[in-house]
């Protein structure tokens, strides 16, 4: 059954023509072109937010907010995170006026945040916030649509709890490889084919050397 939040949905990610989204050391920078990454962040102005996973954070400490766009809005930045592990001087916090909301478990640690007015601390009710349940807090926040940007744990959630509408794959001329390094929902691991998520193809953009497949998930 599909959640029924209101909040449409999109997950986004880079990978090689192998689904890899990092090498097994973690790295993923630069897997895609200019092109591309100019893409992501006018999907970002599109959106009301936008949610990565603490160890896409830990890895990366990306920014989440929209560069290179004229006029360009940056959503409000979730960071789904259990045991409240986020450093406080992750580049989420930076103080542009976007507000940032950090979901921690029932049973994270007490610890001090970063000064920042726009701050909101949300505790799930159960060790590991649960992806419709986070909708439903967006919800009353009067989010209407989420660009969920990994990783690869962070995606298969979402699309285990059914919680997903469309896909935006950029698809890098590359291969990776390696049995260790992370496909984009590498966690899901569907045992039947006939049980895998079916995704309706909408439109395939050059950018670049890159490519970008939109997909509706049905
Ligand atoms: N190329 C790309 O597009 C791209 C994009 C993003 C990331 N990456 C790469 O992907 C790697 C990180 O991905 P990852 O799969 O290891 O981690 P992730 O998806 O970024 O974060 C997963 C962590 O989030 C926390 N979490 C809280 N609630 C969760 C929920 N409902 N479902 C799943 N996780 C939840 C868990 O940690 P706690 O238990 O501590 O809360 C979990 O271990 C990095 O190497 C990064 O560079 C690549």
């Amino acid at each position: 059954m599909r959640k029924n939040s209101g909040i449409k949905v999109t997950l986004k990610a880079a990978s090689t023509l192998d689904g890899k989204i990092a090498t097994a050391s973690g790295r993923s920078k630069w897997i895609t072109g200019e092109a591309a990454r100019l893409k992501v962040h006018e999907l970002r102005h599109e959106n009301d937010a936008v949610l990565v996973g603490i160890n896409t954070v830990l890895a990366d400490d990306p920014e989440l907010t929209v560069r290179g766009i004229p006029e360009g809005r940056s959503p409000v930045r979730i960071v789904l995170d259990s045991r409240a592990r986020i450093p406080k001087q992750s580049r989420v916090f930076q103080k542009d006026g976007v507000p940032v909301v950090i979901v921690t478990g029932s049973q994270a640690p007490s610890r001090t945040w970063p000064e920042l007015a726009e701050l909101t601390i949300l505790t799930a009710p159960t060790k590991t916030p649960e992806v419709l349940w986070v909708l439903s807090e967006m919800s009353k926040l009067g989010l209407k649509s989420l660009l969920v940007e990994g990783g690869s744990l962070i995606h298969a959630s979402f699309l285990r709890s059914n919680s997903a509408d469309q896909l935006a794959l950029f698809l890098a001329p590359k291969v990776i490889g390696g049995q260790k390094s992370l496909s984009w929902c590498g966690s899901l691991a569907i045992d039947s084919v006939d049980e895998a998520p079916q995704l309706d193809i909408t439109s395939v953009t050059a950018l670049g050397e890159d490519w970008l497949i939109s997909a509706k998930i049905k």
